[in-house]
């Protein structure tokens, strides 16, 4: 078992802590003991039925062992259910089943359930404790770390949100062996992420770990997968507690927008094929491919590096293909992000693996961004006609 503390400056809470291990879901009931104020007596438990039907018997069943009384809500699966809709229905069931200020929540899922439970802690009665229990890869890695919480509306992905902190993380890393490849891919990318963007170690590990772990014995695979979880994890906390609220002036390299290496693109081709054909970290996959080549083009990045950028992200999985959309379409749809946040358009591109530098829009001349488009989109299915594959 690894544990990682979160330093957080919050009047609530100066820290968190995350427990990352095989089969620590059992030990949920004493994490939130130890977590909760000695107040807490009620818990809601927010997953939808096919986390639930899974691991939700065994989280509540650990709770009321430590004697809190428990109920539980399910929402939609999938992020078309992560909306203010769906988050109004969650807070009238608080109201119904008498959660006070002292009582607290309890996330079992991946990012959209983390998301949506978090921030309705996050407002509930001006705002309640919560636990995160994330499910899948990427929320494990990225989402339930660094307190931010949120809803979708029509305008817009995470257009309502909050910072709210949890009190505790528990990552059980047996849950990831009923998670569809696709989602791991998906979590894989976001991990790949993290270590180009910010730190080399952490890109070998993750690149080493995937290329070998199929050889390990099972022990070996386990304990890799847990120590590898809670080195990612260490990263975006340390990120996080250096710039908590993703201050807008920050523009180095250890600012938390370094995490957004990828979006750009990512949330253009997600948008594009109206969310259907990427999971979010596959969309993640193409848009470092792309910011890579923007950076080489730039005359930033060593092809070399490039190069590694490359092979990472095949280790992550085969993805869909992207080859086939219309770059015209996927610059108008970056040009109206743009305008949605203030004419501002930063690119997170890489000087090295490890090591990420801000440059705003405005620098990148259209063409070469077409040619990074051609190049980046057309990486991983070239691979895979080379490999004989339709
Ligand atoms: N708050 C943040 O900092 C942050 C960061 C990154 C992403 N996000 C958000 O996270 C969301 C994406 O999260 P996600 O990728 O986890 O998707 P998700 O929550 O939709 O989960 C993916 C699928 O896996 C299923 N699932 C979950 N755990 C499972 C398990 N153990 N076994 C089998 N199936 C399981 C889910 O039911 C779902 O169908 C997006 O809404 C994104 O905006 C938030
Ligand atoms: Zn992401």
């Amino acid at each position: 078992m690894q544990r990682v503390r979160v330093r957080v400056s919050t009047a609530r809470q100066e820290a968190y802590e995350i427990i990352i291990g095989a089969g620590t879901l059992a030990r949920l009931g004493d994490v939130a003991r130890r977590s909760l104020s000695p107040h807490v007596r009620r818990l809601v438990i927010v997953s939808n039925q096919k986390v639930f039907s899974l691991y939700g018997e065994r989280a509540a069943q650990s709770l009321r062992e430590e004697g809190f009384s428990i109920a539980h809500w399910l929402m939609g699966d999938g992020e078309r259910y992560k909306t203010a809709a769906t988050l109004t229905r969650l807070l009238a069931f608080f109201s119904e089943s008498g959660l006070e200020r002292s009582d607290a929540v309890v996330a079992l899922g991946g990012g959209v359930v983390g998301d949506l439970a978090g921030f309705a802690a996050a407002v509930y009665l001006r705002g309640i404790a919560f636990l995160q229990v994330p499910t899948t890869l990427l929320a494990q890695v990225d989402a339930s770390v660094g307190g931010k919480v949120a809803v979708n509306t029509s305008a817009g992905k995470n257009l309502i949100g909050a910072f709210h902190h949890p009190r505790a993380v528990l990552i059980d890393t047996n849950t990831l062996q009923s998670l569809p490849p696709r989602e791991m891919t998906a979590g894989w990318c976001e991990s790949i992420k993290q270590g180009a963007a910010g730190d080399r170690h952490l890109f070998d590990g993750t690149c080493s770990f995937l290329r070998h772990h199929t050889l390990d014995t099972a022990l070996a695979r386990k304990q890799g997968l847990e120590r590898l979880i809670a080195a990612q994890v260490a990263f975006k906390a340390s990120i996080v507690a250096g710039d908590e609220r993703e201050e807008l002036t920050r523009n180095d390299h250890r600012s938390r927008r370094i995490l957004n290496f990828g979006h750009t693109i990512a949330h253009a081709l997600e948008s594009i094929t109206r969310y259907r054909r990427f999971r979010h970290g596959e969309a993640v996959g193409y848009g470092m491919l792309v910011a890579g080549e923007i950076s080489k083009r730039l005359g930033l990045l060593a092809t070399s590096e490039l190069e590694l950028l490359r092979d990472a992200v095949r280790l992550c999985g085969r993805l869909p293909r992207a080859d086939d959309l219309r770059e015209d379409e996927i610059l108008s749809r970056i040009a109206h992000d743009k305008k949605m946040i203030d004419g501002q358009l930063n690119w997170v591109l890489l000087e090295r693996i490890g090591r990420a530098r801000i440059v705003e829009g405005r620098e990148i001349e259209r063409r070469l961004l077409r040619s990074s488009l051609r190049a980046g989109l057309k990486n991983i299915s070239e691979k895979r006609k080379s490999e004989g594959e339709v």
